[in-house]
């Protein structure tokens, strides 16, 4: 599994997907305004089929747009089909600690054969029990944890315990991706997927002294070809 691209811009995903680099997207409210597609369900919806076509048969999260049980099956419904590749993702809870979202998530996981993200986690006990309640996957917002002062590392590594002794199929995507060294070190603590915005892969990336290395090799090659004309030349 390994690297998730967490955006809606179509450009970047593009360009990631055609690397071969990323094996999902995870899109969110927040992510969908930045992109700045327009309002509605409507734009939702073609937005959703365009990235969900794009980069098919990789799954694509999105999230429900309501905190109200019977609306957030009726939308996971109606997100699942528009494209197979689809997840639908959720909050643990509602805004209020309200607590109905894992037995949605459970439904549509075992009744609708819907596949659910369960999103806005924050510590390793949240997604033990999404995971338990047949979540495919398991959101946990590093740079969040990390950001309320304790460390995301420790949270992935006692979750994939948990998961692996349990036996549970729920695979870990880490987001809230802040720093570079975050994709490395989440992976290694034991999640399974890291989902990083687009910067963040180019941080990976380009290093400076990769830059300076490629110049002089494109630098010497243009001397070395020169000579070499030359040498043409003269013969
Ligand atoms: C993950 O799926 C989320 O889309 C995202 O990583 C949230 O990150 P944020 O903390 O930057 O909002």
């Amino acid at each position: 599994m390994a690297i998730f691209l967490d955006t809606a811009n179509l450009k970047d995903i593009r360009r990631y997907h055609r690397m071969g680099i990323i094996r999902g997207v995870t899109t969110n409210p927040t992510l969908l305004l930045k992109a700045n597609l327009g309002r509605g369900m409507g734009a939702l919806e073609a937005h959703s089929k365009e990235i969900a076509h794009l980069i098919a048969p990789l799954p694509l999260s999105v999230e429900v747009t309501t905190n109200d049980p019977q609306e957030m099956i009726d939308q996971a419904k109606m997100f699942a089909s528009w494209a197979n590749n689809i997840v639908v993702k959720i909050t643990v809870h509602g805004p209020e600690g309200e607590l109905e979202n894992l037995e949605v998530t459970h439904d549509l996981e075992t009744k609708h054969d819907i596949r659910v993200n369960v999103t806005a986690m924050m510590s390793a006990q949240q997604c033990f029990l999404a995971a338990m309640a047949g979540a495919t996957y398991v959101s946990i917002f590093g740079g969040r944890v990390n950001n309320m002062g304790y460390n995301a590392c420790g949270e992935i590594a006692r979750l994939r315990k948990l998961l692996d002794q349990f036996s549970l199929p729920a695979q870990i995507i880490v987001g809230s991706t802040r720093e570079v060294l975050n994709v490395a070190e989440w992976l290694e603590a034991g999640a399974h997927i890291v989902t990083a915005i687009p910067d963040l892969l180019e941080g990976m990336l380009v290093h400076p002294y990769t830059k300076e290395t490629v110049q002089m090799f494109l630098r010497d090659a243009e001397k070395s070809n020169a000579v070499l004309l030359e040498a043409v030349a003269a013969r």
